[in-house]
């Protein structure tokens, strides 16, 4: 009995290390999810991570339901093959769109970003008066409006798609005059509605956070959806038993296009060094 035991046992502890052992995937349409993946690496320093932008493609924002579910299946799929352990849907675009669809397709657990940040903004807000920024897919889909009635039916919500936002990262102008301008007119209109907490709902948005802060002033909680989306896969792994034993995990990179372009981005805007990369073309 003994004996027959041992090696059942060692064949266990060895599936488990394994199963510890395997990759995060992080995806987001672009760069902008590498704020969730900075997040995750922050509090998870331990964990292998791959990280998929599908550069090829972006942005989503501007996208149909059909078709950002499709590129979003499509890539799920791709880092299922690469043995990941959890699935981050970093992108706030796909997971309005394409969340449904993914959990129905892979095996693995996923996450996506409206949640957390439907429950950080849940926690901070006094007056239940919270405003909704996200791209025009997301505000189109109401997934946050949804959600934030779903956990908390006398909010108040109010959506903005603030599509500037997203190109204005990407040329790097965070701290310029011109952003300043541009988030100055997207608010003009919604200080009357009286909130008092803002989701950044979209992954791009986190980097304009001190822009959005002196215009909206320093008594507006402004949730940043890649830390509550971090906190959520540490408490994921906490859950089902799945932190990788080692000390310092690998961080992996692939995209669809362009990677010079990926890379100096993720150095400009976040100080991140992407050394590996690698390409996959649909
Ligand atoms: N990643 C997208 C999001 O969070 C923003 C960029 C895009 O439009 O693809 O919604």
């Amino acid at each position: 009995m003994q004996n027959n035991r041992r090696p059942e046992q060692r064949l266990w502890r060895h599936r488990c290390r394994e199963l510890c052992e395997r990759p995060i995937g992080i995806f987001d349409s672009g760069m902008g999810g590498l704020t969730v993946f900075s997040a995750v690496r922050k509090i998870l320093p331990g964990e292998n991570i791959i990280y998929f932008g599908d550069t090829a493609r972006v942005p989503y924002g501007t996208k149909s339901k059909k078709t950002v579910t499709s590129f979003s299946v499509e890539i799920a799929e791709h880092l299922v093959r690469k043995n990941i352990k959890l699935l981050v849907v970093a992108c706030n675009t796909a997971s309005s769109l394409a969340l449904k669809e993914i959990r129905s397709r892979i095996r693995v657990p996923v996450i996506g970003v409206i949640e957390p940040g439907v429950e950080t903004a849940l926690k901070e807000t006094k007056n239940k008066k919270i405003l909704v920024i996200a791209t025009n897919s997301t505000v189109s889909s109401h997934a946050y409006a949804q959600m934030l009635k779903k956990k908390s039916p006398e909010t108040e919500v109010c959506e903005k798609a603030c599509p500037l936002f997203v190109p204005l990262v990407e040329e790097g102008w965070c701290g310029r005059q011109a952003t300043f301008m541009v988030a100055n007119e997207y608010f003009a209109g919604l200080k009357k509605t009286g909130f008092d907490t803002i989701i950044l709902g979209c992954t791009h948005y986190p980097l304009l956070k001190k822009v959005i802060g002196k215009i909206v002033g320093e008594k507006v909680n402004i949730i940043d959806s890649a830390r509550s989306v971090a906190g959520h896969v540490f408490e994921a792994l906490k859950k089902n038993g799945m932190f990788n034993p080692g000390s310092r995990g690998y961080s992996k990179f692939i995209v669809s296009d362009a990677p010079e372009k990926f890379s100096g981005l993720a150095w400009r805007l976040l100080k991140i060094r992407v050394r590996d990369i690698k390409i996959k073309r649909f």
